[in-house]
């Protein structure tokens, strides 16, 4: 491992992860494992910015959250597993860039102006939460990660990440990496409304949801508003019944795809195959996760001796960084 880049990402703990979370993010970190050193936090922290009223759900929220990685793939043999509070040198860290970052940065931040609206908070933003992109950046910076695999919108909390990190090697000298936001090819993954796929907007299609949800779901799919009838031209690169095909690598793509423009191939059965695609496709990571959730001390200690490797890292990184601010007293 030794060589290897070091990728770090994570996931603010929201329970069960649905396909959006899976395209847009962990199928990417699946396959980095082969290559780089990956480090994959579920940052409860970052949960607390906006659900710091709600912290009961929290402890079975990391567990579901852990499950689902686990099933997909997501190897503790490969990467290294944290707890973002069972580190707390990202905290510190966290502290130390705070006395760097100017407001300004924070508030121009297009990630919580989104938030503040869809929130209805307007001025009322927290201090933590203000401070969200900071605290994900002491996540990264902390492990000196190169690349950050993500979803599209987390963009533009990495770009103030990658801020952070020139002021203090221009203030306090070379101590920090500009890491690179990593997407999949599929960024941003659309719900069956056609929004943006949200746990909030309840437009998702969950990795451990039933077969008979998932027909129901999928049943009820936006496509091309211009195709009503079967006989209709469709325009499959407008319709997100037609992506998720793609995605799910239906072999009989190019058919679809000529069968919809030509009016010969109409939605009830296009979905009815992305039914059973969709099915066979969770059938391969639900057996899995179950073992995990059942046994949730395997969870625990995963998290736990992935942390503890973890802080090795994070103390060492911090230990430079105290040392280039000359706060390494050496009275
Ligand atoms: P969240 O649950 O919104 O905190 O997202 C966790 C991770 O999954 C982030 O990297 C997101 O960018 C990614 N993600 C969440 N929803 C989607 C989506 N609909 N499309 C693509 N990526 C997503
Ligand atoms: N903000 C990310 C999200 O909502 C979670 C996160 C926290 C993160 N710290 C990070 C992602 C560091 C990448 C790198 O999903």
């Amino acid at each position: 491992m030794k060589d290897k880049q070091i990728i770090f990402s994570g996931m603010r703990p929201t329970g069960r992860m649905h396909i959006g979370h899976y395209f847009g993010a962990l199928k990417n970190w699946v396959e980095l494992q082969e290559n780089y050193k990956c480090i994959f936090g579920i940052t409860d922290w970052h949960a607390l910015t906006t659900s710091f009223e709600d912290t009961a759900s929290l402890e079975n929220n990391i567990i579901e959250m852990a499950a689902d990685w686990l099933a997909v793939g997501i190897n503790p043999e490969k990467s290294i597993l944290i707890l973002q509070s069972w580190v707390p040198e990202h905290a510190e860290l966290h502290l130390l860039f705070s006395m760097i970052t100017p407001v300004g940065w924070l508030e121009r931040n297009p990630v919580l102006k989104e938030q503040l609206q869809d929130m209805g908070l307007k001025e009322a933003v927290g201090y933590g939460h203000l401070g969200y992109p900071v605290l994900m950046a002491s996540d990264i910076l902390i492990y000196k990660a190169v690349k950050v695999p993500v979803g599209e919108d987390q963009v533009p909390h990495i770009e103030i990440t990658r801020e952070i990190a020139r002021r203090f090697n221009y203030l306090y000298g070379e101590v920090f990496p500009e890491p690179q936001a990593l997407l999949t090819e599929a960024p941003r993954i659309l719900g069956i409304d056609g929004k943006k796929m949200s746990k909030s907007l309840n437009n998702y299609i969950g990795l451990s949801e039933s077969p008979e949800e998932v027909r129901k779901k999928i049943r009820s799919m936006f496509t091309d508003p211009e195709k009503i009838r079967l006989s209709d031209a469709g325009h499959p690169e407008r319709c997100n019944v037609f992506s998720l095909h793609r995605l799910l690598v239906n072999p009989r793509l190019g058919e679809i795809e000529k069968e919809c423009r030509e009016g010969k191939w109409g939605c009830v059965s296009c979905k009815e195959e992305l039914s059973e695609l969709m099915v066979k496709f969770l059938e391969k990571v639900v057996p899995h996760r179950e073992k995990y959730q059942r046994e949730k001390h395997l969870v625990k200690e995963i998290l736990w001796e992935g942390s503890k490797k973890a802080r090795q890292i994070a103390q060492a990184t911090l230990e430079e960084a105290k040392e280039a601010m000359k706060l390494s007293y050496d009275f």
